[in-house]
């Protein structure tokens, strides 16, 4: 984890649920001034209290450490909508349908916001037969490189992996994809729409 609970965040999901600090405190079986404590930064709760206390707060323990609710806010949304989020760790990848609290290697990972292609990052699209074939004129070295692309539909998502020394192309079916995606390892994200057929 790349930070602790706060006390800010006890407080206000405390005060969000009604409670007073000692009915907080009687619920996981502290002192009153313990949770005084702990809100106003002069300690933390001990890493055994976590589950009950998230429990307690009816928030999981994982938004309690990142210190936001994101219970109940996917519920109209659909993949076009969803984030990427890169651990600059392992390079593992994940893709969501609406914004959620994501950790990979010990790291809470922001999402990574695209930004339209730009000339060194030009996503070329080409129709072949039923798929688009995408390439982007990019180095592919152990440095620099891409190291995927992806093409999202409001149905789903076409992920290919890429590797260094490989070639920076993929193959997608074109059935309802609304925008393509290149990861650059360092110039991140990068967005732009498919040719028309
Ligand atoms: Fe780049």
């Amino acid at each position: 984890m790349d930070r602790y609970v706060t006390g800010a965040v006890i407080r206000r999901l405390r005060e969000g649920k009604k409670m007073t600090q000692e009915e907080l405190a009687g619920k996981i079986h502290v002192s009153g001034k313990a949770v005084s404590k702990w809100e106003t930064g002069q300690g933390f709760p001990d890493i055994s209290l976590l589950e009950l206390l998230s429990k307690t707060l009816d928030i999981s323990v994982i938004e309690l450490l990142s210190g936001e609710d994101v219970r109940n806010q996917n519920r109209s949304s659909d993949m076009a909508k969803g984030k990427f989020y890169v651990c600059p760790v392992c390079g593992n990848v994940i893709r969501t349908i609406g914004e959620a609290v994501i950790s990979c290697c010990g790291i809470t990972l922001p999402p990574v916001d695209p930004e339209p292609a730009d000339s060194d990052h030009f996503i070329h699209t080409e129709i072949v037969e039923d798929e688009y074939y995408v390439t982007v004129n990019h180095p592919m070295h152990k440095e620099h490189y891409l190291s995927f692309l992806a093409a999202v539909s409001d149905q789903g998502i076409q992920f290919v992996k890429l590797y260094p020394e490989g070639n920076a192309e993929a193959r997608f079916k074109i059935n309802r994809v609304i925008k393509l995606y290149a990861y650059c390892n360092r110039h991140g994200l990068f967005q732009a729409k498919p040719v028309n057929r």
